[in-house]
């Protein structure tokens, strides 16, 4: 038998030693698969933890005795941070026992023990001490079990918790427990995915392939200059690696992706100047000549370029545009429409001023039969130029023209939107980004929605539904998280308070970013090699004659 030894810190058997570690205070919020960034990759470290369910009707007790102490502390009056604390104790024992009450969350009785293993003493105790601090780094209190080394690392018993050092059982509930897997997905490696960004804690790779998940949208968020631009623009690159035949359609607020859809031979829709092309907003071919859907598309369109309509004009503009559809040509312009209003029982004189603005005025380039082509490669829709007050109904018809465009089309596709704050301003540019959000998937499509702040998407419900059919959710830096948001996204604390902080591409190199990928978490550095870098910075970029300052910030 080989020779044991045990001293007060320590034990060696043969040649090993063995040095305990425990956990005896956990942190009030704890990173998932936090357990991988204590860990050395070098040296051996052993860990035991163990864990026993407590039964719902002891666990309920156990709460509700917390919050009875913590509330009998608060009413014997405490100091301003103890206060605080004991809120905060209460409030959680009580949320606690809700979802303990419900079945969603157990009470688990929890040892945690961390053994560092060598060949000589030093170098044990040395391997503990560094984990010791890790472990204080991220809030953890550890303590070296002195004297009770071996009813620390006695084996455990299956009848039930042995005999362990005071401090070693913790109260846990699943959530607390699930954090404590060290295996737990800290990387992604998706086979056929693209490479999406570098762990930042140790960075690894995360390749995601969007094409396996039940919703392939994903969303960026971040403040201006963030990187949002340039990291879909270096997903749809690494996408179309992947796979060349994915479609690339993109809606490019502020024209600065025309140039890199042309030097990967897409085309460019402007707009305002109409140059390159015309789309008709009422051709049906969006809705796969679904004609009475096409008439209430359309119906929403106009609403949104002419809001000051009234209860009677706008039921006469909807009669004329439903004739339309029943009775007028395959593809109507806009012409057939002035003129199916100016038909029987024509209620308004201001009707025909208002349209006035497609035979005579701005909007003449939209009158008229689609003439813009889509051949190959990525097309890009460029809005620069467009008045502020017309900006909602050419979105509103160009989304639809993407939809019409994903639809039909076979194979995979990717709708890029930038700038997408400007679409949650009115009802209609909402309501048709939400019908894309819901029914891409079904069409082997996927979104990439850019955005300064999740905020704009929250206030109303078509938003919140566009957010919550996102599969990735990115955060690159963002001043300030509404606990709204906070909560919509599961956020923690921490992770909430680390996003003003995040830092940015003209700082750093690259753009550091917290991705919410299904439920994990993953603070990731999204960068580029050097031949993207180039060729992004070469191609992507603001034009000189760009929009004003008012389609920016989306004052509509
Ligand atoms: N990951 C990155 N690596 C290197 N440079 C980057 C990266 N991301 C962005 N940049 C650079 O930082 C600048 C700002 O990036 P970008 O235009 O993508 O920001 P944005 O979030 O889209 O801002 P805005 O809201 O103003 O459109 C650009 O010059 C871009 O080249
Ligand atoms: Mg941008």
């Amino acid at each position: 038998m080989r020779e044991r030894w045990e001293a007060a810190t320590w034990l060696r058997i043969g040649r090993r030693y063995r040095a305990p570690l425990l956990v005896e205070r956990f942190p009030p919020e704890v990173p998932f698969g936090f357990l991988r960034q204590v860990l050395p990759t070098t040296e051996a470290v052993d860990l035991t933890v163990e864990m026993y369910r407590i039964p719902p009707s002891r666990a309920l007790e156990i709460l509700h005795g917390a919050r009875a102490v913590a509330e009998a502390e608060l009413a014997s009056g405490s100091s301003e941070a103890r206060t605080s604390e004991l809120e905060v104790e209460r409030d959680s024992a009580e949320e606690l026992g809700r979802a303990v009450a419900r079945r969603t969350q157990e009470l688990w009785k929890v040892g945690l023990c961390l053994v560092a293993l060598g060949s000589t003493r030093p170098r044990t105790e040395s391997v503990r001490s560094r984990l010791a601090e890790r472990l204080s780094a991220l809030g953890f209190r550890t303590r070296v079990p002195r004297y009770e080394v071996g009813s620390a690392l006695s084996p455990s018993d299956l009848a039930g918790p042995a005999p362990r050092p005071l401090g070693y059982w913790q109260t846990l509930p699943t959530d607390g427990v699930a954090a404590l897997f060290p295996f737990g997905e800290e990387s992604i490696v998706e086979p056929r995915g693209i490479l999406v960004g570098l762990a930042l804690s140790d960075a690894s790779p995360v390749f995601l392939n969007r094409w396996e998940h039940a919703s392939q949208s994903w969303g960026v968020f971040g403040t201006t200059g963030a990187g949002k631009s340039f990291a879909a623009a270096l997903l749809m690159l690494r996408t179309r690696w992947m796979r060349p035949e994915v479609e690339v359609t993109i809606l490019d607020p502020l024209g600065e992706f025309a140039e890199f859809a042309r030097v990967l031979g897409g085309s460019v829709i402007e707009v305002a100047g109409g140059s390159a092309g015309r789309l008709n907003p009422l051709d049906p071919v969006t809705t796969g000549g679904d004609r009475a859907e096409k008439a209430g598309r359309v119906g929403s369109m106009l609403r949104a370029l002419f809001p000051s309509l009234t209860d009677t004009e706008s039921a006469a503009l909807d009669s004329a545009v439903t004739r339309l559809y029943e009775r007028g040509p395959a593809v109507p312009t806009i012409d057939d429409l002035i003129t199916e209003c100016g038909r029987d029982g024509y209620v308004s004189d201001r009707l025909p001023t208002l349209l006035d603005v497609f035979r005579t005025g701005s909007l003449q380039s939209v009158n008229g039969p689609t003439t813009a082509g889509s051949g190959p490669g990525p097309v890009a829709v460029d809005f620069r130029g467009v008045p502020d007050d017309h900006l909602p109904f050419h979105l509103s018809y160009v989304l639809d023209w993407a939809y019409g465009r994903l639809q039909a089309r076979p194979g995979p596709k990717l709708l890029l939107v930038d700038e997408a704050h400007l679409l949650t301003r009115h009802a209609s540019t909402t309501e048709f980004l939400d019908r894309i959000v819901r029914h891409v998937r079904h069409f082997d499509a996927g979104l990439i929605l850019l955005s300064q702040s999740p905020e704009d998407f929250l206030g109303r419900t078509a938003g919140r539904a566009v957010l919550r059919n996102l599969y990735a959710t990115a955060f690159l830096r963002l001043p300030e998280l509404s606990s709204e948001a906070r909560t919509f996204f599961g956020l923690t604390s921490a992770e909430a308070e680390w996003l003003p902080n995040a830092r940015l591409p003209r700082d750093a190199g690259y753009s550091e970013s917290l991705w919410r990928i299904g439920d994990l978490h993953l603070p990731l550095a999204v960068i580029a090699s050097t031949p993207e870098y180039e060729f992004l910075t070469s191609t992507l970029g603001r034009h000189p004659d760009g929009p004003g300052d008012a389609l920016r910030t989306g004052v509509l």
